[in-house]
């Protein structure tokens, strides 16, 4: 059975509601502040962006002077990271292929996964295979920044229903409805997006919700050490305060 992320139509039809603009989806300061954490780099590092997605942080980590990769499986996405790219005056290597397959044994200096790309596999030994991906893809001494929603963020603000409407004439109303597992391992969503001429759309995406811990064990069980939380890309701690999950994991 097809997965809902291995559907190039949804990322296409939700794109807007995906990156609309706000807090959330800077691309420049989040590029700032994950170097930040990922630091020290050496000039020209080889950088891998993980699920680059459309190339907002591809490009603008070649624009720092990294030798970027972008992995990512939705090939509508690789051409706009493509265009990007090109527009911009960059070189960078774009890579169609899985996360659960994609490993190029110490070949980076540092690995990028932001904005809740990881834990969309029903599997756990999935996940687990991405993290050992990531640790054999890296250089000793290389490391690894994620960022992405976890579950003790979702349950300091939890939500089950929300809307929003996207800027731009055409654009839909988007009504989110959020289910949980009883576990809290597991969130999904409806997105239904109403548009102005009566037209509505509705799809479900699913995904693990790691608590700090857990994710901290789980690239430790890999290799990584040491393993530091954070809760937000500035770096503030993960604790009352965190917004998001960040993970800093070095390899050696
Ligand atoms: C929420 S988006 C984030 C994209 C990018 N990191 C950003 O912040 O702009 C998640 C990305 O993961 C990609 N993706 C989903 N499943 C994937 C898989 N199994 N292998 C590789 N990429 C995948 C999607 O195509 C999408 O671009």
């Amino acid at each position: 059975m097809t997965q809902w992320f291995e559907d190039d139509a949804f990322w296409s039809d939700y794109q807007t509601f995906i990156f609309q603009g706000g807090q959330l989806s800077d691309p420049v300061r989040d590029v700032d502040r994950s170097l930040r954490l990922a630091a020290p780099l050496p000039a020209g590092a080889a950088v891998l962006d993980l699920c680059c997605g459309p190339g907002r942080h591809t490009v603008e980590l070649a624009r720092r002077g990294y030798r970027v990769t972008g992995v990512d499986r939705t090939a509508a996405y690789l051409a706009e990271a493509e265009r990007g790219a090109a527009a911009a005056g960059f070189a960078v290597e774009l890579v169609r292929e899985d996360m659960r397959t994609f490993r190029r044994p110490g070949a980076f200096d540092a690995a990028f996964n932001l904005y809740t790309s990881f834990g969309y596999f029903p599997d756990p030994a999935d996940d687990r295979r991405v993290a050992e991906n990531l640790f054999a893809s890296l250089r000793f001494g290389g490391v690894l920044v994620m960022e992405l929603m976890s579950r003790e963020v979702l349950a300091s603000g939890f939500r089950a229903r929300d809307w929003s409407r996207l800027a731009g004439p055409g654009s839909p109303i988007v009504l989110e409805e959020r289910r949980l597992s009883q576990d809290w391992a597991w969130i999904e969503s409806d997105w239904t997006l109403l548009f102005p001429d009566g037209r509505t759309q509705t799809r479900t995406v699913s995904h693990r919700l790691y608590s700090g811990t857990e994710l901290a064990a789980l690239l430790r069980g890999v290799g990584f050490a040491p393993v530091t939380l954070h809760g937000g890309l500035d770096g503030r701690p993960y604790d009352h305060t965190a917004w998001r999950l960040v993970v800093v994991a070095r390899k050696g």
